[in-house]
């Protein structure tokens, strides 16, 4: 675009700044990069925007800011024909068909790394709460239902320490939720599709079958992405196989655990408890039977929700989506097979 530069007498070339359309309001680290580099138009309000909306605002962006609750999928892309980059705030990218946008030559990105310990501190959180009563307790004493000093029997739980921990998924998180294990002198279980030599050598974990782990295990924790072979992971079959003494973690996604099962397996009392950050439907229904249950501790997905993790997200969407209109390879890509598809090229 030819501007006038009207105080030094002259025509200068004036490139415009490449859009983004930003699915929620960020944390303001990385609001305010994004807005600096790029045209900017961020939805405003608390809940996702429609998808009907997300189809309409791509029709003229270059680059798209997500959020795991937004459906990224083929006729997101199909409406979309100027989009080169999904940069998702999240570590899990299951909303997103990456197929359909390597074929396009999209590039996404995501965000690991950063959430790794705020992530493994939460399935803690849940671990712990539901094995002591903490939920059950806090109300206990608010209801006015404390009505004794002190009972033998009132509201005990399960050890945590020297008990066996069996993690499912020995990835990042699966790693520090391990590591926070050997702490508390427990003895580690893991499954994963991959060997995991750092779990072995590292934590002294051992590698088991999956039904060894479902078996053994007095916590479960699940630290999987969500996948065609991950989807009700946990089902029916797996749960039958835990201990009645055990507990059941989740903080990775909802679909990994079949919910009619795990409420089944509750209700019959072939469980203890269970720790649950995810949900099958997000927000789950306040009438989810699941909720009904005080030996199940629930959360709204809030896992990496701390200040500094959320900012640090943030920031990482922005540095993605800078590093690609600058030419170079995104820090967080997804689908490097992209770049054979539209190789990188400068676009500031
Ligand atoms: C949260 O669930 C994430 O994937 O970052």
């Amino acid at each position: 675009m030819l501007i006038k530069d009207f105080a030094n007498q002259r025509s200068v070339i004036c490139v415009p700044k490449s859009k983004v359309y930003v699915t929620r309001e960020l944390p303001e680290r990385g609001l305010k990069i994004i807005k600096k580099h790029f045209d900017a138009e961020v939805w405003p309000e608390y809940a996702p925007p429609p998808k009907k909306v997300i189809i309409e605002k791509v029709k003229n962006v270059d680059a798209l800011a997500s959020l795991l609750s937004d459906i990224i999928d083929a006729e997101v892309f199909n409406a979309a024909p100027k989009l080169k980059i999904v940069a998702q705030m999240a570590v899990g990218y299951d909303n997103i068909n990456v197929q359909e946008a390597t074929k396009r030559g999209i590039y996404v990105t995501n965000t690991p790394e950063v959430l790794t310990d705020t992530t493994a501190d939460f399935a803690w959180c849940l671990l712990m709460a539901v094995a002591r009563r903490i939920v059950e307790a806090d109300k206990y004493v608010r209801t006015g239902q404390w009505k004794v000093g002190w009972l033998p029997s009132m509201l005990q739980g399960r050890d945590v320490y020297g008990a066996t921990i069996g993690i499912v998924g020995a990835g990042r998180i699966g790693f520090a939720v391990a590591k926070r294990a050997t702490g508390f002198n427990m003895k580690i279980l893991f499954y994963d599709v991959v060997p995991r030599p750092e779990m072995e050598k590292e934590l002294g974990a051992k590698r088991v079958d999956l039904d060894t782990l479902f078996r053994e295990s007095d916590f479960v924790s699940i630290h999987v992405p969500l996948m065609k072979e991950t989807h009700h992971l946990v089902n029916a079959e797996k749960l039958r196989l835990m201990k009645k003494t055990a507990y059941l973690i989740n903080n990775s996604r909802g679909p990994v655990v079949d919910e009619k099962a795990l409420h089944q397996a509750l209700k019959e009392g072939r469980l203890t408890g269970a720790g649950l950050d995810v949900f099958e439907q997000e927000p789950t229904p306040v009438d989810n039977p699941l909720l009904k249950l005080d030996n199940v501790v629930v959360a709204p997905h809030i896992s990496s929700a701390s200040y500094e993790t959320r900012s640090k997200m943030a920031e990482m969407v922005a540095e993605n989506l800078v590093a690609f209109f600058e030419g170079k390879k995104p820090p967080n890509l997804v689908n490097p097979e992209v770049m054979k598809v539209r190789p990188l090229s400068k676009q500031f």
